[in-house]
């Protein structure tokens, strides 16, 4: 590289040199999380957690693949420093306080579920560049693994949390659950978490709405499956969204920022609300102010994921694209205009990257 003389002068190259290491480290942290993502979908991870330090081969036939890969992607996780390695023994271990939050039910939940959304946001590179061209948007069907990744993920930030930390949000809620109310999930993907409600409290009625139609038939299955009668899913765009004071409480998960039109459908859902209803609504808990998301957990990744998904899926209906960190100001905000009286703000201790509004229009 030539530079000019003023460059020269100004040019700092220990700093550059620093920099250039942290890249490096960057792009090797950037492919252990891949790796990660292999050891959640085939269960290494939680087949090592239960082994004693094991060979490769024992590892590849406990788990029933192969073992040239499984070696392989061992190496990955002992140079990425996440497995422990025995070179006299050729064994390798996961210790247990990685285990803790590297495995489905690991004491401090399973981050590799998160490690999902980069190989999610590989799979669409190509499509991604196209809209950098073109400003158009994507198709939630353009995600094949989207539903899944965020089912588990839901999973750990709301269904695990749901009757300790979550419905307590709303004081008196259990009662009026146990004596029968309408309820309704906005965006409610696969419908896990209103399962949930709809079998701890059999005397409300529960109703969940997606866009998505593979979304909606796996919900269906489960609720079925589980012979879960209370509940019922259908496959709904929240954009034309039209029922006045129907339901007692209105929960949306994760399921505000990326539609089409956030303010209209938060207007939408305030009507939809009787008029002692309470509108329990989770979404991404970052600021609206770029400078102030510098250290809020994992920005890059939710700024990745909102590059890659959802400013697309919201442009790609047609909407504004507000992105996943339109920001609690923007969210409270949008709330206080649809015509909320009494809006109340969370951020709980198990979920740091996401806000939680209880709302009420009286
Ligand atoms: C980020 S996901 C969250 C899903 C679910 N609430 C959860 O926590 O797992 C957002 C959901 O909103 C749904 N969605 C987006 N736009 C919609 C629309 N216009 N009508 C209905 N659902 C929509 C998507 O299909 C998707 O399932």
């Amino acid at each position: 590289m030539s530079l000019s003389l003023a460059e020269k002068q100004s040019f700092d190259q220990q700093n550059a040199e620093s920099f250039a290491e942290r890249i490096g480290q960057i792009l090797d942290s950037g492919a252990v999380a891949v790796m990660l993502s292999i050891g959640h979908r085939t269960g290494l991870f939680d087949l090592m957690a239960r082994l004693p330090p094991s060979t490769s081969q024992r590892i590849a036939s406990e788990a029933g693949l192969s073992e040239r890969y499984v070696r392989e992607w061992l190496a990955a996780m002992t140079t990425g420093r996440i497995v422990q390695y025995d070179p006299v023994r050729r064994t390798y271990a996961l210790p247990p306080e990685h285990a803790a939050c590297l495995t489905r039910g690991g004491a401090l939940g399973n981050f590799a579920v998160y490690a999902q959304y980069v190989t999610l946001m590989g799979q669409v590179q190509d499509r991604t560049l196209a809209c950098f061209e073109t400003g158009d948007g994507l198709d939630y069907g353009d995600f094949p693994d989207f539903h899944q990744v965020m089912c588990e993920d839901s999973n750990q930030t709301v269904v695990a949390q749901l009757f300790d930390t979550l419905l307590p949000l709303v004081p008196g809620l259990r009662r009026r659950l146990e004596a029968g109310i309408e309820v309704l999930d906005a965006g409610c993907a696969r419908g896990r978490a209103l399962i949930a409600m709809a079998e701890r409290y059999p005397r409300s009625r529960f109703t969940g709405y997606d866009l998505c139609a593979d979304a909606i038939a796996d919900a269906t299955r489960n609720a079925r499956t589980n012979g879960t009668k209370n509940v019922r899913f259908e496959v709904r765009d929240l954009t034309h969204f039209q029922e006045r004071e129907r339901y007692d409480f209105v929960v949306s998960f994760d399921a505000v920022h990326d539609q089409k039109d956030p303010q209209d459908l938060l207007r939408r859902l305030c009507g939809a609300l009787r008029h002692d209803g309470v509108y329990l609504m989770q979404d991404i808990g970052g600021s609206a102010h770029l400078e102030k998301n510098l250290d809020f957990p994992m920005a890059s990744l939710l700024y990745a994921i909102s590059c890659v998904h959802c400013t697309p899926v919201s442009l790609g209906q047609g909407g504004e694209g507000l992105g996943t960190m339109w920001g609690w100001e923007t969210a409270e905000r949008m709330l206080r205009e649809a015509g909320f009286a009494q809006i109340e703000r969370h951020v709980l201790p198990h979920d740091p990257m996401n806000v939680w509004f209880v709302s009420r229009k009286a």
